[in-house]
């Protein structure tokens, strides 16, 4: 279907560039999956939720900047660990009360209000309540799913429990019974189907996941299921984490569960995500090479069907893999706003290469079945020092005489903006703080010869081609 070749070339000077060709296809291929309109979502730590919309400056301005780009508000699930740890009290006029021995402590108990509630429902987009199971209290979360339902217009899925396998005594087969029965009483008490965000374990497919529970779905239980969530943390280094290959293989214990909750006619959906679990690695979370992942990661993982990736916001202060918190800016919010701006619009998504090698290859559809924008990928990492190798990604297809790219980028692999050193996307950053957009927006233009184009990608850089 697609021409696929890789040979070496002797650049002048030092470096030694390969090419990598594909003829883009004219039109989606029939494995290509269908995109959402915004499948770059967040979630956020359950009993941080009203500090983040509060007390955080640059929230509502990086939710915002997606908004713009795609024309809807990223879709936020509240939940975590904390989600059962948390139980509601219909009288508190508070969001949240807990107490913690340091700043950056999480709280083992805490209770929440109907304030905590009326700030989800007015958030613009789609929202998930992941709601408490841990306790064993369906008499309480009933109370929280029923207040929810009724003042939350963009309610768009209940959680019951986060992360099952690792409570005291779980096994698969008990907590799958305990889901199915949540969700009958949770959907009966509320009186809404398609509702439900079933799993929500970290374990993996196929012990813990969509296939297993769908296997003890009966007909009473399936309507109340909207969606099935698995969470994910592929883990790494600097040079691990964002490698494409690596990126790819991993994700493969996930295709036949995503399969499964597909021909369910279910959405299947990485309910909680980031790079590395924990509230991430001081080592690699805040890194550039962050970005690179984040944004090769979501692109693949829509390419597999998966929905929508929710990269979880931690403990304010202690949190490695956030995109942004009160002070500075994290590199890999870099990673998602590229992975947004690729998709924007798009329609369908299709991945070129084999994910064989470090360069990714991706084309986003548009609505009228044409080629939108192609996103290629240097994965390789680059230390900052010496000789940046690249790639040329050599793409034909092209009905134009040129056409623009927008550019990310950083000064290496390793660049953290709490240390100073900013990527950039087309030119543009976000400042500290704020999550306000500066700089001039810069495209790159090339030159199409006889339908096809050559475009340089350094390591660790991506280029977003706009058809
Ligand atoms: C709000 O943020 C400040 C730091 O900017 C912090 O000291 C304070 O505890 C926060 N308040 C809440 C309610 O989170
Ligand atoms: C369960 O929740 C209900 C409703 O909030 C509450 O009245 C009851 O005390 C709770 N049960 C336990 C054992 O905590
Ligand atoms: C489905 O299973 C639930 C228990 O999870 C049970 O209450 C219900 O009666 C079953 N429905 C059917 C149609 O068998
Ligand atoms: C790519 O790296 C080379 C070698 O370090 C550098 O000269 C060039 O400016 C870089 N290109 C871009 C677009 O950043
Ligand atoms: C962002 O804040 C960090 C940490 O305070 C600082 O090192 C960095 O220079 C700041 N970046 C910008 C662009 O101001
Ligand atoms: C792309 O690069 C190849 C190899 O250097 C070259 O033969 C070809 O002419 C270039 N094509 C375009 C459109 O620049």
């Amino acid at each position: 279907m697609l021409s696929h070749l890789v040979s070496a070339l002797a650049i002048p000077a030092l470096v030694s560039a390969a090419t990598v060709t594909y003829s883009v296809p004219a039109a989606a291929p029939t494995t290509a999956a269908t995109l959402d309109v915004a499948p770059v979502a967040i979630s956020i730590e359950f009993f941080t939720w009203p500090s983040y919309m509060t007390n955080v400056t640059a929230t509502t301005q990086c939710l915002s900047n997606f908004e713009a780009l795609t024309g809807e508000w990223p879709a936020i699930r509240i939940g975590g660990t904390t989600q059962d740890r948390a139980d509601y009290n219909p009288s508190t006029s508070a969001y949240v009360v807990y107490s913690t021995s340091s700043a950056t402590g999480v709280p083992t108990i805490l209770t929440y209000g109907p304030s905590f509630i009326d700030l989800a429902a007015a958030y613009k987009g789609r929202v998930t309540m992941g709601l408490n199971r841990g306790h064993n209290n369906i008499t309480n979360t009933i109370l929280a799913a029923k207040y929810s339902k009724s003042k939350m217009t963009n309610l768009y899925a209940i959680e019951a429990g986060n992360e099952p396998e690792y409570w005291s005594g779980a096994t698969a087969a008990a907590d799958a019974q305990a889901q199915d029965d949540w969700a009958i009483r949770i959907g009966q008490a509320i009186s809404t189907t398609d509702i439900m965000e079933e799993g929500n374990s970290l374990s993996p497919p196929p012990t813990w996941g969509a296939a297993e529970l769908i296997a003890t779905e009966n007909s009473t239980v399936t309507p109340y299921v909207k969606t099935f969530s698995h969470h994910a943390y592929p883990g790494g280094d600097t040079t691990t984490l964002m490698e494409h290959s690596l990126t790819v293989s991993k994700m493969a214990v996930f295709k036949a569960d995503i399969a499964a909750a597909t021909t369910a006619g279910k959405q299947y959906v990485f309910g909680e995500t980031n790079s590395v679990s924990g509230g991430g690695a001081a080592s690699v979370s805040p890194t550039y090479s962050s970005a690179i992942w984040t944004l090769d990661y979501a692109l693949y993982a829509t390419t597999l069907n998966a929905k929508r990736l929710y990269f979880h916001h931690g403990t304010l202060g202690a949190c490695e893999y956030c995109w942004f918190g009160r002070y500075t800016m994290g590199a890999s919010y870099y990673g998602a706003y590229a992975a947004s701006a690729a998709m924007a619009s798009g329609s369908k998504i299709v991945m070129l290469d084999a994910g064989t090698t470090n360069y990714a290859t991706y084309i986003v559809y548009g609505s009228t079945g044409a080629p939108l924008r192609a996103v290629l990928i240097n994965t390789d990492f680059y230390s900052g020092s010496g000789t940046r190798g690249s790639e040329v990604f050599k793409l034909t297809g092209f009905s134009t005489t040129s056409v623009k790219a927008k550019r990310l980028t950083a000064a290496a692999s390793t660049s953290r903006v709490d240390e100073g050193a900013s990527p950039t996307f087309g030119g543009q950053e976000f400042e500290n703080g704020s999550c306000v957009k500066t700089g001039t927006e810069a495209y790159e233009t090339t030159t199409v010869s006889s339908g096809a184009a050559n475009f340089t990608v350094n390591a660790s850089e991506a280029l977003i081609v706009y058809f």
